[in-house]
């Protein structure tokens, strides 16, 4: 069924429990999450980059994922992943998505403040859930430069305060792709602490793949150049989830299970030109990936 973002999240909140949100662009990658929730007896947030809308058609995207989610025998929340512009999220909220995400991020403090502010009033007239961004992603070793900036626990409240929002996504030394540190993962888990401490709706952890070794490696055997990828490890998720992020994204490990799933067929099976074919294994593997992280979340068995 499909629910808002935040009835999934307030859930996940009280029952100290995180809930993946996966991002997918088409028919398969859609199915592949949908059916790992179902298999696990888990809620689930699906969610579309803009680019991902702009990949499929907004209304093809749209209306795929909220046939899909309507007829799920789990809850599922239909989400929009880093909104930038007020015309996907407006997209979003005429077509049917129960959540959505401004990401200001990259703006000023007050700038972001008031664009969060703006869609607010927006989305709550839609009965849709909003989540915003404070600081930046990006590793705690590139802090250095000043380029990054984690979020600082006394502004994420005044900006919680200020801005109405039901969930904010934090800066704790994570990024998005498959590079993520130069060796282990390293995150800021004492600031967590802080902010959970004082901020009281729920948190959500972006850039959070895992990029398995195994994965990466069946990928090079097929083809792919993918060099030093490393990402947040499983003892590091169970820690932020212990810590208080309910929500956790995840694209780049869907993406590379389903690249090196689709890379097998082509090489190990030249004749086979029959997308069915091509696609078909790429679907059941990333269902197992996703199926794994609703366990290692701790939201199987929740729904
Ligand atoms: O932040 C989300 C994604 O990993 C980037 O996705 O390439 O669809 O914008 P995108
Ligand atoms: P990953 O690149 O770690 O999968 O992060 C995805 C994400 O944060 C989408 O918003
Ligand atoms: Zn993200």
């Amino acid at each position: 069924m499909l629910v808002t973002g935040k009835n999934i999240l307030s859930k996940a909140r009280k029952g100290n429990y995180a809930v993946g949100a996966f991002n997918f662009v088409n028919m398969e990658s859609l199915q592949a999450i949908i059916t790992a929730a179902e298999l696990e007896q888990s809620p689930v947030i699906v969610q579309t980059t803009e680019g991902a809308m702009n990949y499929a058609g907004i209304e093809c995207i749209s209306l795929m994922a909220h046939i899909a989610a309507k007829r799920a025998k789990v809850p599922v929340a239909l989400h929009l992943d880093h909104g930038k512009d007020i015309y996907y999220i407006r997209a979003a909220i005429r077509y049917g998505y129960t959540s959505v995400m401004i990401d200001g991020s990259h703006l000023p403090f007050e700038k972001n403040i008031a664009i969060t502010k703006k869609v607010v009033a927006l989305a709550k007239k839609n009965n849709v859930s909003v989540e915003a961004e404070l600081g930046t992603l990006g590793g705690i070793e590139d802090n250095v430069s000043g380029v990054v900036g984690l979020t600082d626990p006394a502004q994420a409240l005044e900006f919680v305060k200020r801005t109405g929002i039901d969930s904010l996504a934090i800066a704790i030394g994570t990024s998005h792709g498959a590079y993520k540190f130069k060796g282990k993962s390293k995150l800021d888990f004492k600031r967590l602490g802080e902010i959970r401490d004082i901020v009281s709706i729920p948190l959500v952890l972006h850039g959070a793949s895992g990029i398995p070794p195994a994965v990466v490696q069946k990928a090079v055997r097929y083809g792919a150049k993918l060099k030093e990828a490393h990402g947040v490890s499983d003892t590091h998720i169970i820690k932020a989830r212990a810590g208080g992020i309910c929500k956790i994204n995840i694209d780049s490990d869907l993406r590379l299970t389903f690249d090196a799933a689709v890379r097998e067929v082509i090489m190990t099976q030249p004749e086979v030109f029959d997308l069915r074919k091509i696609l078909g294994p790429a679907r059941e593997q990333m269902t197992d990936i996703a199926r794994k992280k609703m366990q290692l979340f701790g939201s199987s068995g929740r729904a």
